[in-house]
């Protein structure tokens, strides 16, 4: 295919894209930037599992979307040197999908399985057995012929994504030898991690450029690579096409990112807590029909930060908003609260 054809053609264009989604993503350990006791103890197991030639130990990986957990599964693949399937748990429907993906992995391979709170009951069962002693018991035929058969299976070894632990059932859970938390990112990792996706664009940026972009994206690297896209194209527009800290405030405003990374739709959340409900407490599905979200879009996506930035805090009652919140929204705090 020629250059010119490529630029003009739709379909290639979303192989550009795909194509730099793909190097945006770290390959090995050592490109993983932060989550540093993650990676630590991943790196001894990794070299454990490696030296005795098994199979690594099943791994879950637990955080807010967005923190790099697919990444990492696939890192994990690639330092034990195995292939990897990937899958999510709404995509499994029926015991058969499973061992139909069970049935193709190598000894040693990973199955990758993102939202795994979200397998079917009978899906799930039928893993206790694949992770515990790889083996799945399934039923052949139908009506009186029908006959259970067991079905071997290679080592292999499960990576699970969920965004919090507590959506999965104990059993699943324990059967787990290797249980990982994410956390957010604290702001010199996202700047870092700006600053190696910038490279990935060649664009260009500077140091406060970057540490604005880092310093507004919720802790979380799937934002700040987001965010840094937007203000590349407003630089590219706007400016000269460096991304610089007026770029990011200037492309930042215009998204309506406010100045702790809080975007349009928490900022509505928190408003209608306020405005609504004098501050709380409110339960969490009632702000979720307030701002037209799902409750666990709000529970997952929106809350987790709100309470980590203190501008929510968690009753038995529901959710109440801090003096911190109403400062930062620019209301005053009722003095009946106090
Ligand atoms: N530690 C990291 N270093 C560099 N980039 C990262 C890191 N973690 C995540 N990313 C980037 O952020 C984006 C989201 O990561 P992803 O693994 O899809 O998150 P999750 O699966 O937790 O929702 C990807 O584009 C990925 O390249
Ligand atoms: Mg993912």
């Amino acid at each position: 295919m020629t250059f010119e054809e490529r630029i003009v053609s739709g379909e290639s264009e979303d192989g550009v894209e795909i194509t730099i989604e793909k190097s945006l993503r770290p390959q090995t350990l050592a490109q993983y930037i932060g989550q540093d006791k993650v990676k630590k103890e991943l790196t001894i197991y990794i070299e454990a599992a490696k030296n005795r030639e098994e199979a690594l130990d099943h791994v879950l990986l637990y955080g807010p979307p967005g923190l790099g957990k697919t990444t990492m599964a696939m890192v994990i693949a690639n330092e034990m040197q195995v292939g990897i399937r990937t899958t999510s748990g709404p995509a499994i429907e029926k015991a058969g999908d499973l061992v139909a993906l069970l049935n193709e992995l190598e000894a040693g391979d990973v199955l990758f399985i993102d939202e795994i709170h979200r397998m079917p009951r009978m899906v799930e069962e039928m893993l206790y057995s694949a992770m515990e002693d790889f083996f799945v018991d399934i039923i052949v035929g139908q009506g009186p012929s029908a006959h259970p058969v067991h079905f071997p299976l290679p080592p292999f070894t499960l990576i699970g994504a969920t965004t919090r632990a507590g959506l999965l059932s104990a059993p699943l859970r324990d059967r787990f030898g290797i249980v990982s938390h994410m956390e957010y990112y604290p702001v010199k990792d996202l700047k870092e991690i700006v600053i190696r996706s910038a490279d990935v664009f060649q664009t260009k940026i500077n140091d406060t450029g970057a540490h604005e972009i880092a310093r507004r994206s919720r802790g979380t690297p799937r934002i700040a690579n987001r965010l840094l896209k937007r203000v590349r194209d407003y630089a590219q527009v706007e400016g000269e096409g460096e991304v610089s800290q007026r770029m990011a405030d200037e492309a930042l405003a215009l998204l309506r990112v406010d100045q702790e990374g809080l975007d349009y739709v928490d900022q509505k959340m928190m408003t209608t807590m306020i405005e609504l409900y004098r501050g709380g407490p409110v339960g969490l599905s009632t702000i979720a029909a307030n701002i037209g979200e799902e409750t666990e879009t709000v529970e997952d996506m929106y809350e987790p930060y709100l309470l980590q930035m203190g501008f929510l805090q968690r009753t038995p009652r529901g959710r109440i908003v801090t003096p911190l919140g109403y400062e930062h929204l620019g209301y005053s705090y009722p003095t009946e609260k106090i």
